[in-house]
């Protein structure tokens, strides 16, 4: 068996084991848009609330935002997207096909030759990302809306009612999940670029001058939040953009890149936004948006925003590829020589405990159906009684469960029960009272194998 990390190994799991699917798939499947299964929703919102706990538990200064996704379209004029959010598009003559033209071999695209038959290619023109929807009865224009391609601008038209509110004072930042939309040209390589997707954005709002102090201190964060992931930090870099890359508002740009199975690709951008956003929200509504520095003499300003912006989805692919391991375990010359392992971090497994009663007779169902009842207000929790032992434990190990309890006859007489650990797949004997001490203090010691 090879045990690289393919992108195909990664469909074909997430798919079996309920992580994700193709959006509908019975009519021959929508481009652009995946469902999320039993196994998927889960390490979704795992991943989301370890973002979330993240920047404002653990940030004092950081409140949180769910905005609406449709908004007034006068905000996507202000923002600039209506105007700038474009990708450059080509299209071939003969085989209809569309590229990126900022995608493809810059010769070929100079020459106008398509790069996949040869045929002819149109001239590039731009192409806007944004979806265009209509609100009311009446589908004359008079009702346009966008789905909102990226969620920071909920913050910024809020951030004044935040202040208010929360009396909040500058430096502080305002967190976000939520869906955003985008036309892409070019959807592959799964769930990495689509058109529907979860972004978690964090704004942070700074006095004019103190933005490239808190720039840096905000890549800094962000590096160490993969770090506490357990991703292996080796496999990330960061990328700072050309000019040429530099979004239209922004001034200074790094992304964290990670090592997917296709090479190095955006993972989430840390972006030193300017008062771009406030000035022109400002401009468009004709509203006053500039911050009362009442600890310094009423000064007003409008604050320098520093923007962490991570993808949702595209983090789980990243942790899906980070723990994914085709690792063999033994050497009789069979298939079964080989697991399928995924080393999630256990805050972020989609089962934490899965217990497993050695028989289904003499009652140790019953036992192990009492110890998974009782460990259900602690943890996610799994009950499996089909199969042999062994390939019990390969099917956790597929979906990422960190940990087994595995009751037999000992069990009956002693109270004891095997814990069973994923990625060592060392079995210790713990009596029943301590199991919920003991997984809780493993949780708390893990280190990614
Ligand atoms: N508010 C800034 C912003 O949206 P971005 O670099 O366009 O910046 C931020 O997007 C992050 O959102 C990216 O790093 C990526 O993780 C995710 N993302 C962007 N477009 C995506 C798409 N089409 N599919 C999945 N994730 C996407």
């Amino acid at each position: 068996m090879d045990s690289s990390v393919t992108m195909e190994k990664i469909v074909s799991l997430a798919k079996r084991r309920g992580f994700v699917f193709q959006s509908s798939e019975i009519y021959g499947g929508q481009s652009g848009a995946w469902d999320y299964g039993p196994m998927g929703v889960e390490l979704k919102n795992r991943i989301q609330r370890f973002w979330w706990k993240e920047m404002t538990q653990l940030h004092d200064d950081i409140v949180g935002l769910d905005a609406a996704i449709l908004m007034h379209p006068r905000v996507w004029e202000a923002s600039g997207h209506v105007e700038n959010f474009t990708d450059p598009l080509v299209d071939c003559k003969k085989c209809k096909q569309r590229f990126r033209a900022d995608q493809i071999d810059q010769e070929k695209l100079a020459k106008k030759i398509c790069p996949e038959c040869g045929g002819e290619l149109t001239d590039t023109r731009k192409f806007n990302l944004m979806f265009k929807t209509n609100i009311g009865p009446v589908d004359d224009g008079s009702g346009l809306l966008y789905l909102r391609p990226e969620t920071a601008q909920g913050i910024y038209v809020n951030y004044k009612n935040i202040i208010q509110s929360n009396r909040m004072k500058i430096p502080f930042g305002i967190a976000q999940v939520g869906k955003a939309f985008r036309n892409e040209i070019v959807t592959k390589n799964f769930i990495f670029r689509t058109c529907e997707f979860e972004q978690m954005e964090m704004q942070y709002f700074v006095k004019p001058g103190e933005d490239e102090k808190f720039f840096t201190y905000w890549r800094e964060q962000r590096w160490a939040y993969y770090q506490k992931l357990g991703v292996r930090m080796d496999k990330l870099r960061w990328h700072q953009h050309g000019p040429d890359e530099l979004a239209h508002y922004a001034k200074d740009a790094y992304d964290i890149e990670y090592e997917f199975p296709m090479g190095f690709k955006e993972l989430e951008g840390v972006h030193n936004r300017t008062n771009f956003d406030l000035t022109r929200h400002q401009q468009f509504s004709g509203k006053d948006l500039q911050y009362i520095d009442q600890e310094n003499g009423n000064e007003r300003y409008l604050p320098f925003i520093i923007e962490t912006s991570a993808g949702l989805t595209r983090q789980l692919l990243m942790v899906l590829c980070d723990s994914y391991e085709d690792q063999k375990v033994a050497d009789k010359g069979t298939d079964d020589d080989w697991r399928t392992v995924l080393h999630f971090h256990p805050t972020l497994a989609p089962i934490t405990v899965a217990v497993l009663p050695l028989m289904k007779k003499d009652g140790l169902a019953e036992l192990a159906q009492d110890i998974r009842q009782e460990l259900k207000e602690e943890f996610a929790t799994d009950y499996d009684q089909g199969g042999a032992i062994g390939r019990r434990y390969r099917r956790q190990d597929e979906v990422g469960t960190p940990f087994c309890v595995t009751v037999d006859y000992q069990t009956k007489e002693d109270g004891t029960v095997t814990v069973r650990f994923r990625d060592s797949m060392e079995q210790i004997r713990v009596p029943r009272a301590e199991l919920e001490t003991t997984l809780k203090q493993a949780i708390k010691d893990f280190k990614r194998a």
